[in-house]
């Protein structure tokens, strides 16, 4: 049998085999394009933890609006994103599509219609001082030449934070200008991690427009999405699956949209050769994907944390289940507010959630395992303290006391399943 290639892309930024569980925000975002200025989702912020799916999300975006025929201005919110859009993407755009307009026009106005279709755009002759074109000059330029095609621009945003404040204000205020007071066809799609996008909104004045925009969090996705998400790849790539396998595959992703495609892309190498996936290969696979993603997932999370959130983490690992804030305060030696402080940070990261009264629960799969595996000394150490003796990861526990966990953890907020998109 020629084994064919393995359909599955656990790879952060490439588009899945089988875009699951976004059915409502592929919904909206259709609703937007078609419904014109002034409907919900014309502007939308996406936020999401890592790897639930935010770049990939835009990517299916995009492609709707390129169908459409609508231009795409896909970046990554870098300093000098900006320019990079009025100085080199706009115009090439303008270039390629609209080359009349971008070789004798200078546009310097439009007069819109409600729906920012069929307005006309006024013109002076070729500028012959001309000057460096704003974002809000080539913008208006690009979105009144589509505009005349029944079209618009899809300004595609992603890994937004204050890291680029100064080009994101810019941008901000250039699209509410162009795309929602002068009417023209511009809609905006923004991603970032939570924590970058909260403190993007509270530290940076000037982008009220991004307070306003549609807000839509990526949370897990549901069983029954991710039971197709595994199911389709794999009966269009002719094997067939046990249905013991399957559920196994299923439970073993928790509803992470990244583990999605690392169970699959593992699953299927262990049962390399074979015609059927068997319970066998499913538990093989899911193994080895839970041994992956510490390196891949966890390893780049806990870089970020400072070394009281690890410890914070790392006393939670202790817990087979959910942990009780009191409990890590006297673990790590300090008082409740204190520990509450770093419980609203890791909660705001993402990396756990509340999980009932004063307590809490890890959000990310195999976060609890890879901390037993791989907290360090240092990262049990309470801030100015010597380790306190119950600090030990490997020390034993009361397992009678707890529930052992391995249903799905939900944070706050999050979105449930849908039919599928589209595939890439
Ligand atoms: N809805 C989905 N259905 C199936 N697979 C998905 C889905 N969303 C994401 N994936 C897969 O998960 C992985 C991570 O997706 P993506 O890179 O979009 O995450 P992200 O949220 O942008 O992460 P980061 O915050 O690190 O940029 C990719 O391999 C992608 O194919
Ligand atoms: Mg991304």
């Amino acid at each position: 049998m020629v084994e064919a290639p393995n359909p599955f892309s656990p790879s952060f930024g490439t588009s899945p085999p089988l875009l699951v569980g976004r059915d409502e925000q592929l919904t909206v975002f259709i609703e937007a394009l078609e419904e014109g200025v002034g409907a919900p989702g014309r502007a939308t912020l996406y936020t999401g933890q890592r790897g639930s799916g935010k770049t990939v999300l835009l990517n299916a975006l995009e492609d709707i609006a390129r169908r459409q025929g609508w231009h795409v201005l896909s970046v990554t919110a870098r300093p000098g994103v900006a320019h990079q859009l009025a100085r080199t993407l706009i115009p090439q755009e303008m270039r390629d599509h609209h080359p009349e307009q971008a070789r004798t026009s200078h546009v310097t106005g439009f007069q819109g219609t409600a729906a920012g279709f069929g307005g006309g755009i006024s013109r002076t002759g070729e500028d012959r001082f001309p000057v460096e074109p704003s974002l809000r000059h080539a913008l208006t330029a690009l979105a009144a030449a589509a505009a005349q095609r029944e079209a618009g621009v899809l300004i595609s945003l992603d890994e937004i934070s204050s890291n680029a404040a100064g080009d994101l204000q810019e941008l901000c205020q250039d699209v509410q200008h162009v795309g929602f007071r002068e009417g023209l066809p511009v809609m905006f799609t923004a991603a970032g991690l939570e924590p970058s996008v909260q403190q993007l909104l509270a530290d940076v004045p000037g982008v009220t427009f991004l307070r306003r925009a549609e807000r839509a969090h990526l949370g897990p996705v549901g069983d029954a999405d991710v039971t197709r998400a595994l199911a389709e790849p794999i009966a269009h790539f002719d094997k067939s699956i046990e249905p013991e396998a399957l559920d196994r595959m299923v439970t073993g992703t928790q509803g992470y949209p990244f583990m999605i495609q690392l169970v699959g892309r593992e699953v299927w190498r262990a049962a390399r050769g074979q015609e059927t996936i068997t319970a066998r290969h499913a538990d093989l696979g899911v193994d080895r994907a839970n041994r992956r993603i510490g390196q891949l997932v966890h390893q780049p999370a806990l870089m970020e944390l400072s070394p009281t959130d690890k410890s914070f983490l790392a006393q939670m690992a202790l817990d087979d289940g959910p942990s009780s804030i009191a409990v890590i305060a006297q673990r790590m030696g300090v008082n409740s507010n204190y520990a509450s402080q770093y419980r609203l940070r890791l909660i705001q990261a993402e990396i756990i959630h509340e999980a009932g009264r004063g307590q809490v629960d890890f959000s990310l799969p195999q976060m609890r395992e890879y901390l037993r595996e791989h907290a360090t000394h240092d990262a049990l150490r309470p801030p100015g303290g010597s380790s306190p003796s119950s600090s030990h990861l490997t020390e034993p526990q009361d397992r009678t006391s707890r529930p052992s966990r391995q249903e799905r953890r939900r944070p706050p907020g999050s979105t449930s399943s849908g039919p599928a998109g589209p595939r890439r």
